[in-house]
């Protein structure tokens, strides 16, 4: 195992001792948590837990089913106690830019909807700014995609429509829609381009993940975990 993949699962473990018995969790998606998954497992045997999972994408629930984790529908348990999630970009507030893996729009909906958020990264993810070297993933609505962009270009973004990998053409999401990588730089103020993007119709929904981590754990390629605490910023209510 690579030591960032090691220190990845070693986060996960200790983010996962945060489960308590009969809690509903919510599960991101993308590697860390695919690669994880095992270990919340292997914590829910061995400290005799009984917790249900609601996870973000298919690719998910297939990895949670592949072990033995009890899953719920989000229908029914709209509202989480816990949600455990990766992402692709953490900055020094926990701001996030996540949708690497194109599940951005159902985390966004089950991290928000967890009395608290969890992040687990390794330490390459921590940036000074957002968008630095990192570009802003979108779920598009495939009709209004060429529309998207023209807009996005006139607020001084450069996207990119994502192409599928095992796939010709563009990517498709879980919820059917496409991606579009948008690339700003670094970004001054992630809240006021969060608000723009919002407001260009056909944008489904954002990488931007603003004031709703909790916490984020980062594992080090020493071994160690660090967990950093969001401090309340004038974004909170
Ligand atoms: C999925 O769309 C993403 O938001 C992932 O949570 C994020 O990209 C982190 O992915 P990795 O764990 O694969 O780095």
């Amino acid at each position: 195992m690579s030591e960032y993949k090691s220190a990845r699962c070693l986060a996960v473990k200790k983010a996962a001792e945060q489960i308590e018995d009969g809690y509903v969790v919510g599960l991101g998606s993308g590697s860390t948590i695919a690669e994880g998954i095992e270990e919340i497992a292997v914590m829910l045997k061995t400290r005799n837990l009984k917790a249900m999972f609601v996870p973000s994408s298919y690719q998910i629930e297939l990895a949670a089913i592949s072990h033995g984790l009890k899953l719920g529908l989000f229908a029914e348990y709209p509202e989480l106690d816990l949600a455990i999630d990766g992402a692709d970009q953490v900055d020094p507030q926990l701001n996030l830019i996540k949708g690497g893996g194109a599940a951005l729009a159902r985390e966004k909906v089950v991290d928000t909807s967890a009395k608290r958020l969890l992040i687990v990264v390794d330490e390459r993810k921590l940036a000074a700014r957002l968008g630095e070297g990192q570009s802003v993933p979108l779920e598009v609505l495939p009709f209004a995609c060429q529309a998207v962009i023209r807009r996005i270009r006139k607020l001084g973004g450069k996207p990119t429509l994502r192409e599928g990998k095992g796939k010709v053409g563009p990517i498709v999401t879980d919820n059917g829609n496409f991606i579009v990588d948008s690339d700003y730089g670094p970004i001054d103020d992630p809240h006021s381009l969060e608000l723009q993007l919002r407001s260009i119709p056909g944008i489904v929904e954002t990488g931007l993940f603003l004031d709703m981590a909790h916490a984020v754990y980062v594992g080090k390629r020493d071994g160690s975990v660090q967990i950093l605490q969001r401090r309340l910023s004038s974004h909170d209510q």
